[in-house]
């Protein structure tokens, strides 16, 4: 029988049938679970959930649960990788059990059909973007209907699949920073809104308010743009005016962009405590359009190779971004950015607790730590002739595969890009 209850009264044994939440709103890959840890109440109190719905048909009672984890710590045997072995061990009763082959297939399958399809949106886009560019620097007239006309691919390419564009600003590292961020932080942004449940219009609004985000660095002088080391208080004033030189910009040449896109751009670097600028907004005051920017901005601008230092790896990053939980980002919204963009995002190299090497193909948003790899080198780096696809997420509890640690793609030895199912990745 279901039964409403406060989050407050909630014990262990109980079976959340239903947290009431979307996927991204909860910090459970389900919606429904046992509760065997008092933190996992705790997880759901600090979520600002109140109330969940209860099946007590299938709650246990506080002994029920006690003799299943020491049955469960009895039974399970932990993974002993053995060298050279890519399928199930040899000589050991843990396998790594295989996902059901055709629900990972199908997932990887979906990614790789759009892949080429957003390869070209992202190409055309990285076009327009220079053309964009340039146009600030030459004060010329920026062609609107063009860059949404672009803007629409994207958000048409994110709605096919929220993965294949993000992965693909992941395999392209071949960065020109000055032209690609823009660009990169639309991606991010757009599918970061799509996973929020952003309507497609607000897409369109974000994905314009993006593309412009920046162009008032255009107005700033390139050697305070550039300048390697750390900026004095009067170059990073005029660092800082690029904001609203950014809706300058767009107010000046009387661009036919909705008002909200005018405020991503405007309020990209608005903090929720109030530190940031141009206006110090907080909290509520910042639009949340332009705090999906702001998400996406610094995590660009982290994992981006620059001239005088190299990007950090995308986990590196989020851990730096989950830093600011709470001062410079709500929370929430941290979690929500986490989830969308994915701890190791595909295209990351990673080593195996066995040793192997294998690339993320696929996040599985629901289940981080745990994406879609191929296997592509046993432990010694030797290149199997035939990769291997391997859910992390659809395992037997304690049965084997985990990603013990992420390798630069610089160090990798082999292109990551060459284990999706495309040609040419976008110049
Ligand atoms: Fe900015
Ligand atoms: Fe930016």
């Amino acid at each position: 029988m279901l039964k409403k209850m406060s989050t407050k009264d909630l014990k262990v044994g109980m079976f959340v049938a239903d947290v009431g939440r979307a996927w991204f709103n909860h910090p459970w890959a389900t919606k429904k679970r046992l509760l065997t840890e008092e933190s996992e109440i705790r997880e759901l109190i600090d979520y600002g959930i109140s109330e969940v719905f209860i099946d007590t048909d299938r709650s246990k009672t506080s002994a029920q649960i006690a003799e299943g984890k020491a049955s469960a710590a009895g039974g399970r045997k932990p993974f002993k990788p053995v060298a050279g072995t890519v399928g199930p061990l040899r000589g050991s009763s843990a396998r790594p059990s295989e996902p059901p082959a055709s629900a990972a297939a199908e997932i990887v399958s979906a990614l790789e059909t759009e892949l080429p399809k957003a390869a070209k949106a992202y190409g055309k886009a990285l076009d327009t973007s220079k053309a964009l560019i340039a146009a600030c620097y030459m004060n010329k007239r920026i062609e609107v209907s063009e860059v949404q006309e672009n803007v629409d691919e994207l958000v048409e390419s994110v709605s096919r699949n929220q993965d294949a564009l993000s992965a693909l600003i992941k395999l392209r590292r071949f960065d020109d920073y000055t032209y690609t961020h823009c660009l990169n932080v639309s991606v991010l942004s757009i599918s970061t809104g799509k996973a929020l449940g952003l309507s497609q219009e607000d897409l369109r609004i974000l994905g314009m308010g993006t593309m412009f985000h920046d162009l008032g660095k255009t107005r700033v002088p390139s050697y305070i743009l550039n300048k390697p080391g750390k900026l004095t208080d009067d170059e990073f004033v005029i660092m800082k005016s690029h904001a609203a030189l950014s809706e300058e910009i767009i107010r000046e040449q009387k661009l036919d962009v909705d008002e909200r896109a005018i405020q991503v751009a405007r309020f990209h670097h608005e903090r929720l405590d109030g530190s940031g600028y141009p206006d110090h907004l907080k909290g509520d005051e910042i639009p949340r359009l332009a705090t999906i920017c702001g998400l996406s901005d610094v995590y660009d601008a982290l994992t981006s190779d620059r001239v005088y230092h190299k990007g950090m790896l995308p986990h590196d990053a989020l851990k730096f971004i989950y830093g600011l939980r709470g001062t410079h980002f709500e929370p929430t919204w941290v979690d929500r950015f986490v989830q969308s963009v994915g701890i190791y995002p595909p295209g990351s190299v990673v080593a195996m607790n066995s040793g192997h090497i294998a690339v993320v193909i696929e996040v599985v948003h629901t289940s981080l730590l745990n994406p879609i790899v191929k296997i592509v080198a046993d432990p010694k780096g030797q290149i199997l002739p035939r990769p291997k696809l391997v859910d992390l997420s659809s395992q037997t509890e304690g049965a084997g595969w985990a990603i013990s640690k992420v390798i630069p793609p610089s160090e990798a030895g082999f292109e990551p890009s060459y284990y999706f199912n495309l040609k040419d990745l976008p110049k």
